[in-house]
């Protein structure tokens, strides 16, 4: 049947899989800190910032976040920005407001114990089917399915599954599968051993299939196939906005700033102000308006763009004119504008994007 995407599930030596991938994971698995041990904290920790973030982009966000917050109690407790200031430059920052939020609600409903089932754990805010997946498996060793993009090309081409990957309906197939195939004995080191696979071997464009443990069980390899898997339509691209940004300095030479709303993209991080503005007119003008309607500020803007800056989110492109100016600090009382020293600015989180305002700001007003 050519339409059943599990059909290879019915003739795949399900043991020997497991054991060639769970050995294999055993003698070449990389020292990454989350391993170290199986605090549930840390691997829910881990995972989170794993999603969407690369292994070695992680492992110091990882290990400054855990020192500065050892246990649930110390996240559930601590002040959201200085939890947002150790999420500074990792992105997706909803992912470490949820998981404060949850941390919260185990330190309270469940006496800092993670819960070890599926309904209690994906009742946890931002806890998804992987997530919730990964913890019970890494922590507590029940054989639950944790699938992201990784997994799903690495099972695609075991088993020769030729469903688009983008499409989140695809996702229950693949867990669906993995739950035939996980190992009772060792779900830990089957779920590990999948992620582990995708990162090194079964890579997304050349997979080093002389090297993988698992090749002999695989579909697409013995099809010669497995550089046309997994199917992946395109994404939309990302919808370009023109911005200006304006650093503001006062006369006794502080910063001025704003917070960002609590929702949307970006929440609760501090930004240097900014605005849309349109092709038509000079970004300048259309910065020193929007300064006055909006936060009833009148500032002095310096002619000529400092730098251009460009952020690339999933959906969307920042592309910021920087322009530096002056304020009197007393026009800031009653708005949402602060001002603060050199010094101070250092505590606040900043989108990577403002971060690189302020960088090349400096380097034009210190020479
Ligand atoms: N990617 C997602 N989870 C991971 C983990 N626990 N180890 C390595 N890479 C991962």
């Amino acid at each position: 049947m050519k339409d059943e995407p599990l059909k290879h599930i019915q003739t795949i030596d399900r043991e020997g899989f497991q054991e060639d991938l769970i050995s294999w994971f055993s003698r070449e698995q990389r020292d990454l800190p989350w391993r170290k041990d199986r605090d549930p904290y840390k691997v829910w920790v881990s995972e989170i910032m794993l999603q969407q973030t690369r292994v070695d982009t992680v492992i110091p966000y990882f290990n400054r976040f855990i020192e500065k917050f050892p246990t649930i109690e110390a996240l559930a407790s601590a002040d959201e920005d200085a939890v947002l200031k150790a999420w500074e430059g990792l992105g997706y920052y909803s992912r470490v407001r949820n998981l404060q939020s949850a941390a919260r609600e185990v330190h309270e409903t469940y006496g800092g114990i993670v819960p070890d089932t599926p309904k209690g754990i994906s009742a946890l805010k931002g806890v998804g089917p992987y997530t919730a997946g990964a913890i019970l498996s890494i922590a507590y060793g029940k054989p639950e399915p944790a699938v992201d993009g990784n997994v799903m090309r690495v099972f695609s081409r075991i088993l020769s599954i030729w469903l688009d990957i983008a499409k989140p309906a695809s996702r229950k197939v693949f867990e669906e599968a993995v739950r035939e195939l996980i190992s009772k004995e060792n779900p830990s080191y089957f779920n590990q051993a999948l992620m582990e696979l995708g990162a090194l071997i079964c890579t997304p464009t050349s997979p080093s299939c002389l090297l993988c443990p698992v090749r002999e069980h695989c579909q697409a390899f013995h099809e010669g196939v497995q550089t046309e898997l997994p199917v992946k339509s395109k994404k939309k691209a990302p919808r370009k906005l023109n911005m200006a940004a304006a650093v503001l300095f006062t006369e006794d030479d502080r910063i001025v700033i704003h917070k960002r709303p609590s929702t949307g993209l970006l929440a609760n991080l501090w930004e240097f102000p900014n605005f849309e503005v349109g092709p038509s007119r000079s970004g300048r003008k259309q910065l020193g308006e929007a300064l006055e309607t909006d936060y009833g500020v009148e500032a002095s803007l310096k002619a000529g763009i400092v730098s251009r800056i460009q952020h690339v989110f999933s959906h969307i492109i920042w592309d910021i004119e920087v322009y530096i100016g002056s304020v009197k600090s007393s026009s800031l009382h009653d708005t949402e504008l602060i001002a603060v020293t050199e010094e101070e600015l250092e505590q606040y989180a900043f989108p990577v994007s403002h971060q690189n305002i302020w960088k090349e700001t400096r380097q034009v007003t210190t020479g």
